[in-house]
């Protein structure tokens, strides 16, 4: 069903709330009731006070309640338990905070309703206690039972260390939550400040996490306890900053120069998904012709089919509107995956990146793969797969890392994805690689290629080497008998008649008609169905 969306606008203007608005004590019968209504909300609004606010600020952060503002259609978003207390700081101050140091609440995105929760480091450095977490508990519990996502927004020192044993039981809550959610309701977090030791734990089952540079950081364990441990000395930065996890451990999907672009690109997100996972996506007309063909694509694949090229010229091109949203764009390149609209339908989108590690599946590709093709399952998003891959990425390295459980991940995912899944090999689709890129084999529904596709056991050069080992190895010049027969092998196996003969291909393409055929197969698998066995669930190699 096609929905409306309703331009932001409000990034750059605060919401007008209009219980800010000073009661006039005179015109009301009910004057004692309101007026202390009045101060303790004015209370809540002003969480740890406006030193700490001064203090986040200048610190480059916005504030819990300003983040809220941004990330919600103006004057959408409604509070619940503004006025709960925490259990109190016995130990110390023995103050208790109105709101115990987390907005939650529901609002919209472009429209659309979601629940949100945003922790304020002002109150306690956003620790979590036992109201704190009922509160977030309660949002999660609303956003299942209506069929919401959550987006929570995180900034806390941890555990609440004054509630103790408590502190950590109430994390036990909302991982429940997180779980249970899991698949049901698209989960994104934010990390706008420290997210430290079992907390980020929370985050990490969600279904993406985004970070701001320079102020927010993730760790198990932080600076001093490495220190104190393993003897070295590391920054907070270099440890959990924003870079580290998007480009070097995959934790992070996204990540934003500062709080107001994290923020809209939450809003750009929402706006691919479905609200959960018994609705399919919102369909987005952006007025791009179907049947629109790209003359450029016939020449994208060089004619040396050594060289790179970029993927991401085609992914562009046969986009709607050449709109593509990618999903950890910083870790793995050699695999693209992220979110873009097919005539106007939410698709998601893998593909093998050429210029990156010559397109390779390694460790890190195969899991970032894996794991957005369960996303999308999950959330009825149809899956394109766009083929260049010269193989598994070979060498003790990856071997001894795990390839063989990670790849069979990737495998996995496809296989178990009853989404439709289309397919086109633009160029290389070699060995248990070209199997593992969404072939006919395991399950796609539609599978083209382009007349450059080279759809074989091995590459021309491997396969030469070993099928005529002998012949080269007695030739009186064995470098060129050695291209003779890769030449040989290149005419006979590398291409993709061989697959299209045996149906293994349904048509082989010109590249300049890929987007027009990619969208009519779309519209011819709209009403796939697949059944199952009954299980529990399934063994994913994890
Ligand atoms: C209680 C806390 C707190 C916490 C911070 N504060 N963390 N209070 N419990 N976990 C308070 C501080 O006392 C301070 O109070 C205020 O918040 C701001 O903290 P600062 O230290 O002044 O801020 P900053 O210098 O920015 O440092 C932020 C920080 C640091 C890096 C987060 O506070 C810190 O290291 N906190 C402890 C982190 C931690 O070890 N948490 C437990 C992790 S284990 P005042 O009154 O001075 O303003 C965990 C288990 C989860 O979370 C379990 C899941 C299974």
């Amino acid at each position: 069903m096609a929905r409306e969306m309703k331009s932001n606008g409000n990034s750059d203007t605060a919401i007008q709330d209009d219980r800010n608005e000073p009661l006039h004590p005179e015109e009301s019968p009910f004057e004692e009731n309101l007026t202390p209504l009045a101060r303790m909300r004015e209370e809540a609004r002003t969480g740890g006070g406006s030193q700490k606010i001064e203090q986040q600020h200048a610190r480059g952060k916005l504030t819990a309640r300003e983040r809220i503002e941004l990330l919600l259609d103006a004057g959408s978003f409604e509070e619940f338990d503004m006025l709960k207390g925490g259990r109190g700081d016995h130990l110390t101050t023995g103050k208790r905070y109105l709101g115990d140091g987390v907005i939650t609440g529901h609002g919209a995105i472009d429209g659309r309703e979601i629940f949100v929760f945003s922790q304020d480091f002002t109150v306690i450095g956003g620790s979590l206690g036992e109201a704190h977490s009922e509160k977030i508990s309660k949002v999660m519990d609303h956003a299942v039972r209506v069929g919401a996502p959550v987006v929570g927004i995180n900034d806390s020192g941890g555990a609440r260390i004054q509630e103790g044993v408590d502190a950590l039981a109430a994390y036990g809550q909302i991982f429940n939550r997180n779980v249970m959610a899991s698949g049901v309701i698209p989960q994104i977090s934010c990390i706008m400040g420290p997210c430290a030791g079992g907390a980020v734990y929370s985050p990490a089952i969600t279904d993406f996490i985004f970070m701001v540079e320079d102020s927010s950081h993730m760790f198990v364990t932080g600076p001093s306890v490495v220190k104190t441990v393993i003897h070295q000395d590391i920054s907070f930065e270099e440890l959990g900053g924003a870079g580290v996890h998007g480009g070097k451990s995959g934790v992070a999907h996204f990540v934003l120069p500062n709080d107001i672009l994290c923020l809209r690109e939450v809003r750009r997100l929402i706006n691919y998904l479905p609200s959960n996972n018994l609705q399919e996506p919102p369909l987005l007309d952006l007025k791009d012709p179907i049947d629109r063909r790209d003359p450029a694509l016939d020449y994208l694949v060089p004619a040396n089919p050594n060289h790179p090229y970029d993927m991401k010229v085609l992914v562009h091109s046969i986009l709607d509107g050449a709109e593509f949203f990618e999903v950890h764009g910083h870790w793995a390149r050699n695999l693209i995956v992220g979110f873009g609209r097919l005539g106007g339908k939410t698709i998601g989108l893998i593909a093998n990146q050429p210029s990156v590690l010559a397109g390779v599946l390694d460790n890190n590709a195969s899991v970032k793969g894996a794991r957005f093709v369960r996303f999308c399952d999950a959330f009825n998003i149809p899956l394109i797969c766009l083929v260049d891959v010269p193989g598994f990425m070979p060498g003790p390295e990856q071997e001894h890392g795990g390839i063989i459980r990670h790849g069979a991940k990737l495998l996995y995912a496809f296989i178990e994805a009853s989404v439709p899944r289309l397919t086109v090999v633009m160029r290389k689709a070699y060995g248990g690689a070209y199997i593992v890129m969404n072939s006919k084999h395991i399950g796609a529904d539609i599978n083209y290629a382009w007349p450059t596709a080279e759809i074989a056991v091995l590459g021309p050069r491997g396969a030469a080497e070993v099928i005529y080992r002998k012949e080269i190895e007695s030739s009186a010049d064995p470098t060129a008998s050695l291209l003779e027969k890769e030449a040989l092998y290149r005419k006979t196996f590398a291409n993709p008649f061989l697959a299209a003969q045996r149906g293994y291909i349904d048509d082989v393409i010109f590249p300049r008609e890929t987007r027009g055929r990619l969208i009519r197969s779309l519209q011819a698998l709209e009403g796939k169905k697949t059944a199952r066995l009954e299980r529990k669930h399934g063994n994913i190699p994890l």
